[in-house]
């Protein structure tokens, strides 16, 4: 189930601390679109470390959530993480699953589950649009469909800097050759329609923040570092990752942060569907 070779931020023990990290920084926009008020059940493919699955149990006190994911260090971290969290182990449950198997659906999407959720996670997969296909299939109706994805080509900080565009431009290309899509989100609307769904809507989640925002631009320029650092291991296995162009490139982003006319820019998008 090791899928190290396929998967751009790898599964080293700083990455496991980067994605607990990042929901401190990420969630307060992830959820402003988002409600599970009135839910019992839900499943999270792709869970990782348990970052969202800490911040729903925590949020919904009525909730359960279950997540699977496909790698067994991501499913151990969580189950190790969650455990040292104040939460009734009876409102969760992790499994080790290969969300694109299709396999395990039958058993895990049940009536009960009220909705499928994913956060970073169909930007990795080689065929989304089949995913979302046997999903479908599987829920019942009624059953809702969230997914917070990727929208890389939507990055702009300005003043702007050439290094960083060639790093950026180079993890890109990185994750596409690893079979993934870092402009998925764009596609969240189209693919769920395909797949059956009912799109109640698809949109951008613009995070732009400038001289008005400082602490957040803060926040985010420290944050963006880290996961463009995220790709190291896997640039180094191919001899892309330069030494000299990261240093530039850390320069560039310290530069950024002391500036107070410096502007960053990215949207992620979010799709919610539901199964007629
Ligand atoms: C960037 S992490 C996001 C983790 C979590 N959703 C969060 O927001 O903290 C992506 C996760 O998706 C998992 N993943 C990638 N492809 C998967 C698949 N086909 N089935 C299940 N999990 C998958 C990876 O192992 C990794 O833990």
């Amino acid at each position: 189930m090791e899928q190290e070779h396929k998967y751009i931020h790898g599964y080293s023990e700083w990455e496991q601390n980067r994605l607990q990290d990042q929901n401190d920084v990420l969630a307060k926009y992830i959820y402003q679109n988002l409600d599970f008020a009135e839910m019992n059940h839900v499943l999270e493919v792709g869970c990782g470390v348990g970052a969202q699955i800490a911040y729903l149990l925590e949020k919904y006190p009525g909730l359960k959530v279950t997540g699977v994911d496909v790698d067994a260090k991501q499913i151990e971290k969580a189950k190790e993480y969650l455990s040292g969290l104040p939460f009734d182990s009876a409102r969760y449950h992790l499994a080790l699953i290969d969300g694109s198997s299709y396999a395990w659906m039958k058993e895990f999407i049940t009536d009960e589950v009220d909705a499928v959720y994913t956060v970073w996670v169909l930007e990795h997969m080689a065929d989304p649009g089949a995913f979302l296909h046997k999903l479908f299939e599987h829920c019942t109706p009624g059953t809702k469909f969230y997914a917070t994805e990727t929208y890389h080509h939507s990055l702009d900080i300005q003043p702007d800097n050439k290094s960083l565009q060639y790093f950026w431009n180079t993890m890109i290309a990185r994750q596409v050759q690893l079979g993934g899509d870092p402009n998925v989100g764009l596609q969240l609307g189209k693919l769920c329609a395909n797949a059956g769904f009912q799109v109640h809507w698809h949109k951008p989640f613009p995070m732009l923040f400038d001289r008005n925002k400082p602490e957040a631009r803060t926040e985010i320029l420290q944050y963006w570092r880290d996961l463009m650092l995220a790709s190291k291991e896997s640039l180094e296995g191919i001899n892309e990752w330069d030494k000299e162009l990261w240093e530039t490139i850390n320069d560039y982003i310290d530069s950024r942060i002391a500036d107070k006319d410096s502007v960053f820019y990215y949207s992620f998008m979010q799709v919610c569907a539901v199964k007629p």
